[in-house]
């Protein structure tokens, strides 16, 4: 089933650039914030993004995110042609981390982003290939479940 895009829009993420890191995610909040989305969903699409894109920083030598827009939800697709996850149960998992100790003096490295992203969303699709890099998809209904 194809949906129809209303908007698109993606940013370039620097590889281990830590002054320029969470811009994409800080720019795809405010347009969010200025078509006038309801607080919970800016939330939750601005929780996934900036824990994705902290990863593409840290471990995917950079890449991008597209924010894209259909009239059901929001879409946040983060690509990186790093080194690819491994084993994706591990990396899920709450409190695993490959962090540096460089890393985890700025804070990082808590294991906490996957588990997050999937939290804050109703659809979470990992790609990920041994040296061919990642790619998320992460989908998150713009209703509000008010029941
Ligand atoms: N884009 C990626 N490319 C390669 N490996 C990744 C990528 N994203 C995550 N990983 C791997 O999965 C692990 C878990 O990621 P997760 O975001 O949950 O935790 P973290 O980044 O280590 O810590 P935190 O997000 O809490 O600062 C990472 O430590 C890393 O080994
Ligand atoms: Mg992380």
């Amino acid at each position: 089933m194809s949906e129809q895009v209303l908007f698109q829009k993606s940013f370039q993420i620097k590889g281990n650039d830590f002054a320029s890191a969470g811009e994409a995610s800080v720019q795809i909040k405010n347009i969010l914030k200025e078509v006038g989305f309801d607080s919970s969903v800016i939330r939750r699409v601005a929780v996934a993004s900036y824990e994705a894109e902290m990863n593409v920083v840290m471990y995917g030598g950079g890449g991008k995110v597209t924010l894209r827009v259909n009239p059901e939800d929001v879409i946040l697709i983060v690509e990186d042609k790093g080194p690819g996850i491994p084993d994706v149960t591990k990396a899920m998992q709450e409190g695993y981390s490959t962090a540096t100790d460089e890393m985890r003096e700025m804070g990082f490295g808590a294991g906490m982003g996957l588990p997050n992203i999937k939290r804050n969303s109703d659809e979470l699709k990992i790609d990920t290939a041994a040296g061919k890099g990642t790619r998320l998809e992460i989908h998150i209904k713009r209703a509000v479940n008010n029941g």
